[in-house]
């Protein structure tokens, strides 16, 4: 079993993909042990994706995650991370498969509607930095 964490960013929420979203992730085998809806000042936004600090676009993403509310939620499955990141579809949506949520509904390669860790090390950090061990359900 593996976890991993799913983020649908402030597009996202504004535009009622939700439901959605959390439907498509139920068809696969990821079960939700915890989720939250939390807005990030930018500064929690910069440290979230510390990672990309110094990259052309990260100021415009931290701006942009700290621009309204987020849906954060730990998801738990065999080979979670890779499942999840093929729901999600490539961070460039003209870039993305058919069916991905990022196809359907991404509008640019910024505001592409959800996040997914892309690694074990990753979704260790990203997990722990909106959910201590309290908040995740123990399946
Ligand atoms: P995400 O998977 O959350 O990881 C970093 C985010 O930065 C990415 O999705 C996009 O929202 C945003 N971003 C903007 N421009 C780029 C780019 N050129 N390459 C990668 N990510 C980008």
């Amino acid at each position: 079993m593996e976890r991993t964490l799913a983020i649908i960013k402030p597009d996202g929420v504004a535009r009622g993909f939700i439901g959605e979203i959390i439907r498509r992730l139920e068809k696969e085998d990821l079960s939700i042990l915890a989720v939250k809806m939390i807005w990030m000042t930018k500064e929690q936004a910069k440290g979230f994706y510390r990672v990309h600090a110094g990259k052309p676009f990260y100021e415009s993403v931290t701006d942009f995650m700290s621009s309204g509310p987020c849906v954060a939620m730990v998801l738990e499955g065999k080979d979670a991370i890779n499942v999840y990141r093929k729901l999600m579809g490539a961070t460039n949506h003209k870039e993305a498969a058919k069916g991905t949520i990022r196809h359907d509904y991404a509008t640019n390669i910024e505001k592409n509607v959800v996040h997914g860790s892309d690694s074990p090390q990753s979704a260790a950090f990203e997990i722990a930095y909106f959910f201590n061990e309290l908040e995740i359900f123990k399946s």
